[in-house]
């Protein structure tokens, strides 16, 4: 039976970032449950990845299926012109009331991506309605990582992103050298030096500046200092730049606040959220932003020009509901602490391999950089016969686990690793 489906899989279905027919071999899910993805000969292997950041109560949490179940038996969508639901003004009290006090507004999108787009949109909007039409352009980092759509891939970094797929195509923005200060090192001014200069030089036509919070995520796994994201805050209010932070990855506990941005004390004017927003049940995520910049965009009787099909999709915003309650009345703090001090003893002991370069942690988040690229054919089924999965990129090999992960478990997912990159070692 499974023979079958992954060949149909193989010849008609693309996968992210993968040739029409790939070489290396797909994996098929049956069922995942806790920590653990069940696989179709019945191979339970822990889920390092979250499903990319999202799955932060693991799979199949009674919480989360009842919420679905009960939604469903209501209605599992309705448009949002015209229309709104409870799920939705439930989900947008509770969001509103864990973010920043000044973001009193929020947009409902169906992916990260869309509400990349979404911010992208308030920013242009809010100078153009004013009359600013010199302002097209956005400033963000190298290394940052915010999207596959065309305006969140024209502010990904733009060597590693997809900048040359899409030569004479994308949107060109203006890209300032990415936080080198790391999370821990004492702060000097020489790290904010080339995004002030470049701040500096185009302020006018830049509306807004974008940056992950604290880690940049899909660009790099880089962890940096709390100060060049307070510098960064201080300098688009001198100069008169709307500031958007992407808390898409970081958002909801993952790197030990709820949000990364409270390690710095600030506020953006637009966030944008998704991936735990639901616990990885489905696609959902908001853009949210203060009175101020709806004012602006609304400025000479003009609206914010977005409303896709799926808007604030009541299954989805039931389960985030849940979600949410979920994450606020369970001790994650402590858990993902444990899972820092856990992360950091045990993929510290890879730092004896000639191969490592670095390892960073915090949080819930953990990264071992290598001085090598990885070889992912040969390293995803090392990790799937030690009962793991990871899935490395460039050099680096990455977990950012459910919160309920236990030490068990994840001494299990580490040693793995660790296990793994000696073999590695040996073998290149
Ligand atoms: C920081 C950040 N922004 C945006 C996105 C895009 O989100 P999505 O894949 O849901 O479109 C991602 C996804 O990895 C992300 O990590």
């Amino acid at each position: 039976m499974e023979k079958p489906l992954k060949e149909f899989d193989k010849k008609h279905i693309l996968h992210p970032y993968a040739l029409s027919n790939p070489t290396a071999p797909m994996h098929l899910v049956k069922s995942a449950s806790g920590v653990y993805l069940e696989l179709e000969d019945g191979t339970k292997i822990i889920d390092g990845m979250s499903s990319w950041w999202s799955v932060i109560h693991g799979y199949n949490v009674k919480e989360l299926n009842d919420a679905a179940k009960e939604q469903l038996e209501k209605m599992s969508h309705v448009m949002f012109g015209g229309l709104t639901h409870e799920s939705a003004i439930n989900l947008a009290k509770t969001v509103i009331e864990i973010t920043d006090e000044s973001l009193e507004h929020i947009f409902f999108s169906d992916s990260g991506s869309v509400s990349v787009e979404v911010a992208l949109k308030m920013a242009f909007q809010y100078w153009s309605s004013q009359g600013n039409k010199a302002k097209t352009k956005i400033l963000s980092f190298s290394k940052g990582y915010h999207g596959d759509t065309f305006g969140a891939m024209s502010v990904c970094d733009p060597v590693t992103g997809m900048h040359s797929a899409f030569e004479g195509i994308l949107h060109k923005n203006i890209f300032a050298e990415e936080p080198k200060c790391a999370f821990d090192s004492p702060w000097d001014e020489k790290y904010i030096e080339d995004f002030k200069s470049k701040l500096k030089e185009s302020h006018q036509e830049i509306a807004a500046v974008i940056l992950e919070p604290i880690v940049q995520g899909a660009g790099g796994m880089r962890i940096y200092s709390p100060h060049f994201l307070r510098r960064v805050r201080e300098l688009c209010s001198e100069y008169d730049v709307l500031f958007i932070l992407d808390e898409i990855a970081t958002g909801f506990g993952r790197t030990g606040k709820l949000f990364a941005y409270e390690y710095a004390n600030i506020a953006p004017d637009i966030l944008t959220l998704g991936k735990a927003l639901t616990g990885g049940y489905m696609s959902l995520a908001v853009t949210l932003t203060s009175k101020k910049v709806m004012q602006g965009i609304e400025a000479n009787g003009n609206i914010l020009m977005h409303g896709p099909t799926f808007m604030a999709n009541p299954l989805a915003c039931a389960v985030a509901n849940a979600s949410l309650e979920l994450l606020l009345n369970s001790p994650w703090q402590t858990r993902v602490q444990t899972i820092q001090t856990q992360l950091e003893e045990e993929l510290g002991k890879s730092l004896s391999l000639e191969l490592v370069k670095e390892v960073r942690v915090l949080g819930a988040i953990g990264v071992i950089e290598l001085h090598k690229s990885v070889d992912l054919a040969w390293m995803t089924p090392e990790f799937i016969k030690r009962g793991v999965w990871v899935r490395p990129f460039l050099n680096l090999v990455y977990i950012m686990p459910p919160f309920v992960i236990t030490q068990e478990e994840l001494t299990h997912l580490t040693s793995a690793i660790v296990d793994v990159l000696s073999m590695f070692e040996k073998k290149i």
